[in-house]
């Protein structure tokens, strides 16, 4: 007994869970995922899967994501930057519906399944279905010669190491790290990005574990954010534009470790319904990084705050207009819009972790939850 504590000990790292050593892991497990990939002197991306099959991803009319919870929202974000930058359009699936809805499937289509265990049932047969209509499936996994991994036509692998957490962090940053290097690599190819704007997102790109490593240091004011709304009963995040999505993964990891009832909206749906649920006991947590849709965002937030609501603040360090409006605010470094992503989302991780801590829940393997959901 004394033996296998100590071991997973050793396997946790020296931190209290898996899911911490995992949130912490990203800076590495991000630059270990585009090394190799990411020449930003030579002004290169090298990724085999793409490169070998370059004239379907330019002749696809169109390319389908599919994939289950956390995996869905790495794929929400593809949508906004390949479409962004690559022109080139994007559905997002979720893998149990694509399945069974009769999907229209062509040869032309392309198929990116994103799965971090490469064993989710529904995406498996999501993507069985798609080549059994001719299209050509492109894999994202972290599992070397997982199903989904073997199954696909070509992929490329997410290098996060085994994510033990059953709550997604690492798998979530590594994905849209891969997907980013995709869109640019078909942006490049297609000729809707110039040469110096893509050696500027490479640049950018490069420098991203290091503003994740900052955006980690926000962890101890994050603690004492989580100690004041630990017993809310639910909780609404708000993003916009590529922080959308952010906010829907910030709500998933919420519920599913703490077992807080939690929503993720665009911030300007808030006026076409859930604005009704707004009272000083539920916390919103908005997502209003100096990128995109801005203004837009602290005139939502004034919207809130005119009906009482307590606000938590995702801004870019140096923020002053949502300081003055929000309750409390977290930042995050400044980078481009399309790789806020991978910054916004390190706070709702963090966020998360710590309420459910303070809950005394089974972070590692919450109630009801499997790693992998390799049944339907
Ligand atoms: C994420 O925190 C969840 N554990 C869950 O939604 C997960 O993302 C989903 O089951 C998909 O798993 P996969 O990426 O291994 O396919």
């Amino acid at each position: 007994q004394e033996l296998q504590l100590n071991l997973e000990q050793i396997e946790k790292g020296g931190y209290d869970h898996f899911m911490l050593k995992e949130i912490y892991e990203q800076p590495s497990a991000i630059l270990d995922t585009f090394r190799g990939r990411l020449l930003s002197n030579e002004a290169v991306i090298k990724l085999a899967g793409v490169e070998d099959n370059m004239k379907k991803f330019l002749a696809a009319d169109r390319i389908i994501v599919v994939a289950c919870g956390t995996s869905w929202h790495a794929g929400l974000v593809a949508e906004y930057i390949f479409e962004d930058l690559a022109r080139i359009p994007v559905e997002v699936e979720y893998a149990s519906e694509f399945r069974y809805r009769n999907p229209v499937i062509t040869e032309k289509d392309i198929v990116i399944a994103i799965s971090q265990s490469g064993e989710t049932a529904d995406t498996l047969a999501a993507i069985k279905l798609a080549k059994s209509k001719g299209a050509f499936v492109f894999g994202v996994c972290n599992v070397v010669g997982s199903s989904i991994a073997r199954e696909s036509d070509a992929g490329a692998y997410t290098h996060a190491g085994p994510e033990i957490g059953v709550a997604s962090t690492k798998a979530f940053t590594t994905q849209i790290t891969v997907l980013t290097l995709m869109a640019l690599r078909l942006a490049r190819a297609k000729g809707t990005m110039s040469s110096s704007e893509f050696r500027h997102h490479l640049i950018e790109l490069e420098t991203i574990p290091g503003k994740v490593e900052e955006a980690l240091q926000s962890d101890a004011y994050v603690k004492t954010v989580a100690d004041i709304y630990k017993d809310s009963k639910n909780c609404l995040y708000l993003g916009r534009g590529f922080n959308f999505p952010v906010a829907l993964e910030g709500a998933l990891k919420l519920k599913e470790i703490s077992y807080i009832h939690a929503e993720g909206y665009p911030a300007a749906e808030m006026k076409h319904g859930p604005i009704a649920l707004i009272d000083e006991q539920m916390p919103i947590i908005v997502i209003a990084t100096k990128k995109g849709h801005y203004e837009k965002v602290v005139s939502n937030i004034q919207e809130i705050k005119s009906r009482k609501g307590r606000i938590i603040g995702i801004v870019t360090k140096g923020d002053v207009s949502v300081k003055e409006l929000a309750d409390h605010v977290i930042e995050v470094p400044e980078t481009i819009e399309c790789l806020t992503p991978l910054l916004t989302t390190i706070p709702l991780q963090l966020l998360s972790y710590h309420i459910a801590v303070m809950l005394n829940k089974n972070v590692d393997q919450p109630r009801n939850l499997a790693k992998s959901v390799t049944v339907e």
